[in-house]
């Protein structure tokens, strides 16, 4: 099994406020995108990583990722309209040879070495598409736009989906060809598509960054794993 990482990183992030794409703030001196990078670097199996970057930001992200000393051989193309467009893109650039794919979004830059080699592992085992997930704390109420409360949903059956998520390369070549397509996660895709969709125990350091709140939490989980803990 050979592996390659697709990197979605070409989203203009409007919650985090004004200013450069999401993938491009510094959590701990370093780029979320650089902290996806290495993340998905760390597990061995992955050995070729291509990131989707804004248009305009091709070369200067190119240079970003060449200052990174990963093995993992990294290739920069421009990213698309919507998070799918980017991972489509992203694929098209992807070699033949790489028989599993994971993606991962750029604004998840602390997962953990365990989540990318279980999501892996699941692909490899031959589960055609593969999401990590967690429970979910809070009560969930579907409302309508009156702002009434419809129902409240039963928590226990509902999970937050995470990445990477895996793929065997086939199924998410043929997932990405349909035409119009938009999902805010690639596994929605391979859904519709019609093939099933493993779950495995995703891991609450594997955080979006979306607000500035995130950005503040993924500080303190840096701080905890390098050892300075105030
Ligand atoms: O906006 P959202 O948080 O859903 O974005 C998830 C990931 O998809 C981010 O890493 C973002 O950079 C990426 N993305 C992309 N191309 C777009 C929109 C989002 O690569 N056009």
């Amino acid at each position: 099994m050979t592996v390659g990482c697709i990197i979605p990183a070409a989203g203009r992030g409007e919650r985090m406020g004004r200013g450069q794409p999401k993938a491009l703030r510094t959590l701990a001196g370093a780029s979320l995108l650089e902290h996806a990078v290495r993340a998905m670097a760390a597990s061995r199996q992955v050995v070729h990583i291509v990131v989707a970057a804004p248009p305009d930001q091709v070369a200067s992200t190119g240079s970003l990722m060449g200052s990174l000393r990963i093995d993992a051989r990294v290739d920069v193309v421009a990213g698309g309209e919507t998070r799918t467009d980017s991972v489509r893109l992203g694929m098209a650039a992807m070699p033949e040879t790489c028989t599993t794919i994971l993606v991962h979004d750029a604004a998840r830059p602390l997962v953990p070495i365990d989540v990318v080699d279980r999501v892996a592992a699941a692909v490899e085992d031959g589960a055609p598409a593969v999401v990590p997930v967690v429970p979910i704390s809070d009560t969930v109420k579907q409302v309508d736009e009156a702002g009434q409360v419809v129902r409240t949903v039963d928590r226990s059956e509902l999970r937050a989906a995470q990445t990477p998520q895996g793929f065997s390369a086939d199924v998410l070549r043929n997932a990405l060809a349909g035409e119009d397509l938009d999902a805010t996660d690639d596994a929605g895709l391979v859904e519709r598509a019609g093939y099933p969709v493993l779950v495995v125990p995703g891991d609450q350091e594997a955080m979006k960054v979306t607000r500035p709140l995130d950005l503040l939490v993924a500080e303190a989980i840096v701080r905890r794993r390098s050892g300075r803990v105030h």
